[in-house]
């Protein structure tokens, strides 16, 4: 199992002069995740953002370290995999395309086996070749869980897990969390208090104001 820990100390964020949270600390090691809960607008989503280093906070610290040594900012992009309402994925392209262009922004062999192994296992093989902007929103969440996992991240962040699912789709989350929950790092925002079960402890952003 390869060793990781993710450090959040003293973190604050700040919208101009709005606290969004602050004094927030908690450490995480591979095999361990995380709920974070708190009502709307209380910084889940912001918060998720930060931990992926798609925006910045306003004091404190973040630490990634693999193996004993600390990742370099630049490179955190390569460790993590993100689930989000705001993750972008491309209307005019199909879902296999889709995938083969994550693979190659992430700089990625883009093995064919791989693409469709994800595919089938998100229950879309059979619309591969279709554009994304005909699929349904509950199929447009599998498939940002297909492009978050492409590249086997040591670190799984989740931005309301299981919204737009149906009831397979929440098994497929359910067995994917699981699965990585048992060797890597997981961090789950979200609303729903079914997904608790999700994570060994949960951080409420309503106590960080
Ligand atoms: N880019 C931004 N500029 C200014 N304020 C922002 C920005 N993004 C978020 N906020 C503010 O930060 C606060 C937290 O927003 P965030 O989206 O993180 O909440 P959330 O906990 O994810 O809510 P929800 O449960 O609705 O998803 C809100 O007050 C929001 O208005
Ligand atoms: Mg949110």
């Amino acid at each position: 199992m390869i060793k990781i820990s993710l450090e959040v100390q003293n973190l604050k964020k700040l919208f101009s002069r709005r606290l969004i949270f602050k004094e927030l600390d908690f450490s995480l090691n591979q095999s361990q995740s995380l709920i974070i809960a708190g009502k709307n607008g209380s910084g889940k989503s912001t918060l998720i953002k930060i931990i992926a280093g798609v925006l910045s906070h306003s004091g404190g610290n973040i630490r990634y370290i693999k193996e004993g040594k600390e990742i370099d900012k630049e490179k955190i992009f390569n460790f993590i995999g993100l689930v989000s309402p705001y993750l972008i994925l491309y209307d005019e392209f199909t879902a296999k395309e889709n995938l083969e262009l994550f693979a190659r922004i992430r700089g990625l062999k883009i093995e064919t086996d791989l693409i469709d192994n994800l595919l089938n296992e998100i229950g879309l093989y059979d619309r591969r070749n279709d554009l994304l902007r005909t699929f349904s929103s509950g199929m447009k969440q599998r498939m940002k869980y297909a492009s978050s996992i492409l590249h086997n991240p040591l670190v799984l962040l989740i931005d309301e897990p299981t919204s737009n699912l149906d009831l397979l789709g929440k098994e497929f989350v359910q067995n994917l969390i699981q699965r990585y929950r048992k060797e890597k790092i997981v961090i789950v925002a979200t609303n729903d208090r079914e997904d608790y079960s999700f994570g060994d402890s949960v951080i409420n952003l309503d106590d960080y104001k």
